[in-house]
């Protein structure tokens, strides 16, 4: 019978090689193998990232990522066990070694102790029926396609907008509790997921073709604290950028300063051509300076199977009663 073992060493290299071809969003193998160990080198990545494998004698049949996020679900703190890169090496397909890997390690994650779950999230590329099978409810959520509307004024709004760093994170924490609080499901988005989730996006830029993709961390501030933010994921594409708003923050309700910032780093650039801005924004946060040009369902299919008796109220929840960050989506 095979082993379900931490994914390291040699394990760890079979998986890469073979996952490599989907997933290497444009870097060469080494920078791939890079990526995925300094993500587990950030102080969040070392506590909540592993990566965990169906193991018969050395040979991997299946592998999967496992996330512990903590989050709230109708005022109750919970721990989310999110599953990431299910994968069968391609000579062990069709034998139920994804289902085998996934049972066991939901199992597990149900009964582990301090880390114990009451739900399993992860999102599907491969649509919903694979994991509807194995308990997975699909959560209908939407992505919008933004345009800022550009100031009458002919230029930058009078925002003072700097680049963002580490000092920021408590603010930007602080502003996302606030803005998260009357919804059904959000996860705790805390310092170090917050780090971990900029960083990542940080290093796969770093690690790939100069000049392809860009991290952008911008702030607002009053006095000496972040007001309000934005975080970019750019992706030059031909002549053009595609841009992915992956969070944002700010303490005015209607969001108008994260509206300003927008408008403010579209005008850096007047001859770029004007990227369209794919996002997922929580319900009732539509900055007026952001036009909604498009909205459709995810690639990605949001899906959840409650592992406890406290995390069966997952099933009810709707696309507009939960707080979901594209930043956090893996
Ligand atoms: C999806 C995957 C993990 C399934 O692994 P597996 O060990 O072969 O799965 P099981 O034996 O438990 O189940 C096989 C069933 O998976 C389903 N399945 C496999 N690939 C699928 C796909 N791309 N889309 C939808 N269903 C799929 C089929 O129903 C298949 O049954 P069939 O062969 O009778 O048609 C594997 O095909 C894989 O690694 N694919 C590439 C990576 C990937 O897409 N992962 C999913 C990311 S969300």
């Amino acid at each position: 019978m095979a082993d379900l073992a931490p994914a390291e060493g040699p394990v760890l290299e079979q998986i890469l090689d073979a996952t490599y071809e989907i997933w290497h969003e444009g870097l060469d193998r080494r920078a791939y193998a890079r990526y995925y160990a300094a993500q587990r080198a950030t102080p969040w990545g070392r506590a909540h990232l592993s990566r965990v494998a169906l193991v018969d004698r050395g040979d991997v049949h299946a592998s999967a990522k496992l996330y512990a996020f903590d989050a709230t679900l109708d005022g109750r703190s919970m721990r989310v066990a999110g599953i990431g890169a299910v994968f069968t090496q391609p000579a062990h397909r069709r034998r139920g070694a994804a289902k085998e890997l996934l049972e066991r390690l939901l199992d597990r994650a149900s009964k582990d102790g301090a880390h114990k779950a009451d739900i399993a999230l992860l999102f599907s590329e491969i649509g919903p029926e694979y994991y509807a099978r194995l308990g997975f409810v699909p959560i209908v959520t939407s992505e919008q396609q933004l345009r800022v509307i550009e100031s009458t004024r002919c230029g930058a709004p009078a925002t003072w907008v700097r680049f963002g760093d580490d000092r920021d994170l408590p603010a930007v924490a602080a502003l996302g509790e606030t803005r998260a609080a009357p919804f059904r499901f959000h996860l705790n988005r805390d310092r170090d997921l917050i780090h971990y989730s900029i960083a990542k996006k940080r290093l796969l830029a770093g690690l790939g073709p100069a000049g392809a993709r860009e991290l952008q961390f911008f702030v607002a501030e009053e006095g000496t604290s972040a007001v309000a933010y934005v975080v970019i994921s750019a992706n030059r594409m031909g002549n053009g950028v595609a841009w992915t708003l992956e969070e944002c923050g700010d303490r005015d309700p209607t969001g108008a300063r994260v509206g300003a910032i927008l408008q403010v780093l579209i005008a850096r650039d007047p001859a770029e051509h004007r990227p369209v801005i794919r996002a997922w924004l929580p319900a009732n946060f539509r900055p007026r300076q952001l036009a909604v040009v498009g909205e459709q369902a995810p690639h990605e299919i949001m899906m959840m199977k409650p592992l406890t008796p406290a995390g069966e109220a997952a099933r009810t929840l709707k696309a507009e009663e939960l707080l979901y960050w594209r930043a956090d989506a893996f």
